[in-house]
């Protein structure tokens, strides 16, 4: 495997793959969270405002497992927050996952264009707070002093992901995108490769599997991410 000599800024899209093997479920995946869920349930506003106890539960639960002492960073992470620390250019990690594995494993520059399941907002101000205990229709909101307001500083379907044109901004400025652990399924994230690959990018995926965007990639990391991200970063830190 190749990766150009003369890379300057790279652009790292992680997905919940790079999180399965620390004990966190895909969504897509066989056993995954959307086969006993349905999306638009916990994942709407719609679904909100039908039903907020179900929503609040669900990423209650959700934040109660990602504290929970056996859910640690993976040899994946790992191996990206050593690219950050070594590599002499730009390292920006993009991540569509809710969790903070990536922060517990060193990484500074990331983006979370999903949310953050640690983090609640409320829906007067907008303002953010941080979270690691239960949300539910009787927490009295930090700046409003009222209950209600409320709701996990998640984007759900329908609603536009975080930072858009800062990433916009890093595509443009590419010229190593990767891809971890990313089913493809989702916009806008699944169409940063084409973005990429237009600013001139060389393009990597890394997955279990094939997905339905492999062919616009240049080339494969096939395999776990565990072995296969530590594996790409050696690469790039000792081409
Ligand atoms: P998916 O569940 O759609 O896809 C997970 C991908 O990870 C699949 O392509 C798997 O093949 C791959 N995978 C699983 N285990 C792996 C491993 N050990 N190593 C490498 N790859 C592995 O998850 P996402 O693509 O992240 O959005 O889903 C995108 C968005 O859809 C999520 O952010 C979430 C969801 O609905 C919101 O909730 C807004």
């Amino acid at each position: 495997m190749i990766i150009p000599n003369n890379i300057k800024n790279i652009v790292i899209l992680t997905g919940a793959g790079i999180s399965a093997e620390s004990g966190i479920k895909t969504f897509r995946d066989h056993g995954g969270l959307w086969e006993n869920y349905d999306i638009m349930d916990v994942a709407s506003v719609e679904g909100f405002n039908k039903d907020p106890k179900l929503v609040y539960e669900f990423y209650n639960a959700r934040r109660a497992q990602l504290q929970k002492p056996e859910i640690s960073p993976n040899a994946a992470h790992l191996a990206l927050a050593e690219l950050e620390k070594k590599f002499k250019g730009r390292v920006t990690i993009v991540t569509q996952n809710v969790d903070n594995l990536h922060e517990r494993a060193g990484s500074h520059n990331i983006l979370h264009m999903h949310g953050e399941l640690l983090k609640m907002r409320c829906t007067k101000s907008l303002k953010v707070f941080a979270i690691t205990g239960e949300l539910n229709q009787s927490t009295v909101c930090p700046c409003c002093k009222v209950v209600g307001n409320l709701r996990p500083n998640i984007v759900w379907f329908g609603e536009v992901p975080n930072g858009l044109s800062e990433i916009d901004q890093l595509l443009r400025e590419c010229d190593l995108f990767i891809s971890i652990g990313t089913s493809g399924e989702v916009y806008p994230a699944a169409s940063f490769v084409m973005a990429a690959k237009q600013s001139g990018a060389h393009t990597l995926e890394q997955n279990l599997s094939p997905t339905k965007l492999s062919r616009e990639f240049d080339s494969q990391f096939t395999g776990s991410a565990s072995i296969e991200v530590p594996r790409l970063v050696k690469l790039i830190l000792s081409p």
